[in-house]
């Protein structure tokens, strides 16, 4: 008993000294806090006023001239991992930051918290929103979405190549379904990603090239029709 006491005793002791005593670096500045990622320190005259970033950012500790509360994942909590409790809304573990959508494998979807308040976004054909990363990148290097393999309207990789592509080893091509500019590979046979052939040029869906339009008479007129002023947007095949 008498020594459990006094255990709890010195225990207490230590944490209050770590998290209250502060030692101010220089006089003025801000420094970030040894054990919360989103905690920091405003030093003026030699004194420590500790400060709290928003909940969802956390303090990035660039110069002790700036107070910079900032994204996760423009910052290394290093060692310093802990953050405040999480005050969560819907679509919004955090009041504050982007995150992926909660149903597992929505990929292409995440979410902006401003307040609590989310917006949805999502990425672009093909890619995954990369929490870790903040930002939209294939989803095949994106943990949970490397089997989200529809790229285009359902496109998904064959299981097996055809025989007749079989000349493009490591990236056999497939037609677009909709539009004459593009086309599609499946890398090492079953990673999606679309590809677009140079200005003025059409995929030719007989030499499986990028093919000038004149040798590709559905997409004789893709480009006249996008002309400006032209009415029809997306020549379709
Ligand atoms: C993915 O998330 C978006 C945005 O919330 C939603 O509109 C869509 O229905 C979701 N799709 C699936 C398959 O859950």
């Amino acid at each position: 008993m008498e020594y459990n006491g006094l255990f709890s005793f010195v225990i207490l002791q230590v944490m209050t000294l770590a998290s209250c005593q502060f030692q101010c670096p220089s006089s003025s500045g801000f420094y970030p806090d040894t054990v919360y990622c989103d905690k920091y320190y405003e030093c003026r005259g030699g004194k420590p006023i500790q400060r709290l970033c928003e909940d969802g950012y956390v303090f990035n500790v660039i110069s002790p001239l700036y107070s910079r509360c900032d994204y996760p994942f423009n910052v290394e909590c290093r060692n310093r991992e802990e953050r405040q409790p999480a005050q969560p809304s819907p679509y919004c573990p955090r009041r504050f930051g982007l995150f992926q959508d909660p149903n597992p494998g929505n990929c292409s979807y995440f979410w902006q918290c401003v307040n609590g308040r989310a917006t949805s976004h999502r990425c672009q054909d093909g890619l995954a929103f990369h929490p870790r990363k903040g930002n939209c990148h294939w989803s095949h290097t994106v943990p949970g979405c490397e089997q989200k393999l529809e790229v285009h309207q359902g496109f998904k990789c064959p299981q097996k190549t055809p025989t007749a592509l079989q000349v493009f080893a490591i990236a056999p091509r497939y037609p677009h379904p909709n539009d004459c500019n593009k086309f599609l590979i499946c890398l090492y046979g079953r990673i999606p990603r679309i590809m677009a052939c140079p200005r003025g040029k059409v995929y030719n869906t007989v030499n499986m090239q990028c093919d000038k339009p004149e040798n590709v008479p559905e997409c004789l007129l893709y480009y006249k029709e996008r002309a400006p002023g032209s009415k029809q947007d997306n020549a379709v095949r």
